[in-house]
């Protein structure tokens, strides 16, 4: 794809699932690879994944949810691989349970997480990018904010918070060169999703449900959102701004 290979892409949550396919996918272009995740084992395992295969990538272990931590972070990716070019906004977390047992400690955490995190990632990359005239952000929301999902109610009203955040900063920012994109994957085979499904036979159960409902009859992998996110973030997507895409083998459809 045009426009990716050398360029320096941050992608936070890198570590596991959705986000480690779009790392890989990206360092196949070429791309600098800047990750920022809680978990630091798992995003040195996404670095290692990606200098094996030859490409640049840099680990900065950073809580999204702390501004001061994630500027540190965003610093040494920086100091390490160059100015950024691309964000992607993937780590995300929930805890599924129905909203009425649910309390507001737990609110707190998944708003923290799926919310203030992006506002802070954007807030800290976007006046970077405008300085330089270009950037491209792509925001991992979930079909959970278009459609609701049973159990995930606050996290659900996060994603649809940042999907229309992404538009209202895309409207702001696109004439200074900065194009803001939201991608919504459907269920996807990962850790967060099977913590979702939860163990045993009710986990296969609900996993079997989805599989029937899925017109593709399978559940998504993490390469089948990376292939999107890379196309969004590259040269040849340069026209397409404030879009909200599902990548969901077909379980919804838009207009
Ligand atoms: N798997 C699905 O079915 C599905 C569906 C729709 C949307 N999504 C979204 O896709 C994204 C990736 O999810 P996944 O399924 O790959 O989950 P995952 O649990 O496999 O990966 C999430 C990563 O985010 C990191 N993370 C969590 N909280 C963090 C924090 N505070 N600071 C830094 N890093 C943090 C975790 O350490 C982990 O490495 C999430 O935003 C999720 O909401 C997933």
């Amino acid at each position: 794809m045009k426009g990716l290979e050398g360029k320096v892409f941050v992608i936070t949550g890198a570590g596991s699932g959705i986000g480690r396919g779009i790392a890989l996918r990206l360092a196949e272009e070429k791309a600098r690879i800047g990750i920022i995740d809680l978990n630091a084992d798992g995003a040195a395992e996404t670095a290692g994944m990606i200098e094996r295969a030859g490409a640049m990538a840099f680990s900065a272990p950073a809580d999204i949810v702390s501004y001061e931590a994630v500027v540190e972070a965003v610093n040494a990716i920086e100091a390490a691989l160059g100015l950024v070019h691309g964000l992607v906004n993937n780590a995300g977390w929930d805890q599924a349970m129905p909203f009425l047992v649910t309390d507001t400690a737990l609110w707190k955490k998944i708003i923290d997480i799926n919310l203030y995190g992006p506002l802070n990632l954007h807030h800290i990359v976007v006046p970077r990018m405008i300085e330089r005239g270009i950037g491209r952000v792509v925001n991992i929301a979930s079909d959970a904010g278009r459609n609701g999902s049973s159990g995930e109610a606050v996290y659900s009203a996060c994603k649809a918070g940042v999907t229309a955040f992404g538009k209202t900063l895309c409207r702001e920012v696109s004439r200074k060169g900065v194009i803001i994109n939201t991608v919504c994957p459907g269920p996807s085979d990962t850790p967060l999703f099977a913590s979702f499904a939860g163990e045993g036979e009710q986990g296969a159960r609900l996993r079997a449900g989805l599989e029937k409902a899925i017109p593709l009859g399978r559940l998504g992998q993490p390469e089948d959102i990376a292939g999107m996110v890379a196309f969004l973030l590259s040269d040849e997507a340069g026209f397409i701004v404030g879009q909200t895409i599902s990548v969901s083998g077909g379980l919804t459809m838009h207009g």
